[in-house]
């Protein structure tokens, strides 16, 4: 039994066309028009609706163990809250802790993600340089199906590397064909600045994000490039929130640096007036990097429209306020860093991007799906609507609206950080691997039914 999408006005990141597309098993078997169904086909009339490539969210944190606890999604609930929002891929990252072996450390991801209810990849987090790091980077690379590296410059003394150990990675991730990603913050400066901050009895939320001003972003980025220029890696830098960032990134390919960079739905639509918020609540946006002053988002706006950004995600990584960001009540160093994100990216890159004229539909496409499946070597299986790519399809009903609140998001999260935010446009049907997992509001995932995409370089 296939699953029939007729009559939808089929959008990728180059095509505009209406037509139908149907799945037969997991891949798409034929895509245009005028396709009659089969008996027992499930039929999905898209007439007046639009039809994307699944989503890829290429930055997300399930069930991750940092500062203390554990991220409140898991894989299952994680993935579900993503393919209600129309992002039917992730790519998670493994996250030894310093000194533990990055074997072990994958295994024990690929048995946490094994109950996803959709397609999972995983970028490997290198936290520490040894002996052994260089066979376990060729062997994510020749072996696992892992091809892209992540690097910390924040979090010293934890999942933080220095900066022989950054030049490492990169010298070494050329010689494999990988590609490296960076988390740009001057860890060391942070470390004084949250020190020095609460020395002064600065103990609240707001304190994080000034311990973590956009200067040490933008030196930290600019440092990365330079490495890269030196090393001749290319780098993707993540969660880039800052006019210092962006113009260390322009600068540096107009140098000829082949940087990639990602930013998130939460950096382009809040600002650092959210730390305000009384009672503990400004507790909910504590994340590294936090949220910027006004005037950023313009920037981070006209950088996707410039092409100087690539893709927009979401650094899902979920927190409760209630027993878990409360850990911080009387030391901002220790809240949890991170939000969940993942449902609601599509809705508010339409809403906002889309429908407020600053990205047209095939930047749309390409910044939630396509951009990221070419990037990390999962294009085109993942990111796209033609013949033998994956049954992940999206169809989009662009007369729907919606407010997202905690209270009705399938997020495993007490609070949204975009609590209240209006979306015009949402996802009607969802198909997954050539299933109907989403349908006018009734999620009806399979847990387990996700599967680890193995990526290869060149
Ligand atoms: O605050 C964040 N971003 N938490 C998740 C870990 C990371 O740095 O991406
Ligand atoms: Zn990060
Ligand atoms: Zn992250």
């Amino acid at each position: 039994m296939g699953v029939l999408i007729k009559n939808g006005r089929i959008i990728t990141a180059i095509d505009d066309f209406v037509g139908d597309v149907y799945c037969d098993g997991t891949t798409i078997a034929a895509v245009g028009q005028d396709i009659d169904a089969n008996s027992g086909d499930e039929v999905i009339d898209a007439s007046g609706q639009l039809v994307f490539p699944g989503g890829l969210d290429p930055h997300v944190h399930m069930e991750l163990p940092f500062m203390g606890t554990v991220s409140a999604d898991d894989f299952e609930t994680g993935t579900a809250a993503g393919v209600a929002g129309g992002t039917t891929s992730i790519i998670d990252f493994v996250i030894p802790a310093r000194n533990e072996d990055l074997m072990e450390a994958l295994a024990a991801w690929h048995d946490k993600a094994g109950k996803a209810v959709s397609d999972y990849a995983f970028h490997m987090a290198v936290t520490w340089w040894g002996d052994k790091t260089k066979e376990w980077m060729r062997r994510c690379v020749e072996e696992e199906g892992i091809t892209s590296f992540k690097t910390f410059m924040a979090y010293r003394g934890a999942i933080g590397v220095d900066d022989p150990e950054l030049i490492e990675v990169m010298a070494h991730a050329k010689t494999l064909g990988g590609l490296v990603t960076v988390h740009a913050e001057h860890g060391d400066m942070v470390v004084e600045l949250q020190n020095k901050l609460f020395g002064e009895g600065k103990t609240g939320p707001k304190y994080h994000a000034l311990s973590r001003p956009p200067a040490v972003e933008g030196e930290a980025t600019a440092r990365s490039l330079m490495m890269s220029k030196m090393t001749g890696q290319p780098v993707y830098i993540v969660h880039v929130t800052c006019k210092e960032s962006i113009d260390a990134m322009i600068r540096a390919r107009m140098d000829g640096v082949n940087v990639y960079g990602e930013t998130c739905t939460q950096y382009l639509l809040l600002d650092d007036s959210v730390y305000d918020k009384p009672d503990f609540e400004g507790a909910a946006y504590v994340m590294s990097p936090p949220i910027r002053p006004k005037g950023h988002q313009e920037v981070l706006w006209n950088a996707l429209k410039l092409g100087a950004l690539h893709t927009v995600a979401t650094d899902h990584c979920p927190f409760n306020q209630h027993g878990q960001k409360d850990r911080g009540k009387d030391d901002f160093r220790v809240i949890p860093n991170g939000a969940a994100g993942i449902e609601n990216r599509m809705a508010l890159l339409y809403t906002y991007g889309v429908l407020e004229g600053r990205l047209d539909l095939h930047e749309f496409v390409d910044l939630t799906s396509t951009r990221a499946a070419k990037i990390f070597g999962m294009y085109p299986k993942k990111g796209a609507i033609r013949v033998g790519a994956d049954a992940d399809i999206v169809v989009w009903d662009p007369a729907a609206s919606g407010v997202i609140s905690a209270n009705t998001h399938h997020h495993n999260c007490d609070r949204s950080i975009f609590e209240g935010f209006e979306t015009k446009g949402a996802a009607s049907h969802v198909v997954v691997a050539g299933r109907v997992q989403y349908a006018d509001g009734d999620l009806k995932v399979e847990r387990g039914a996700g599967e680890f995409v193995r990526r290869t370089v060149g």
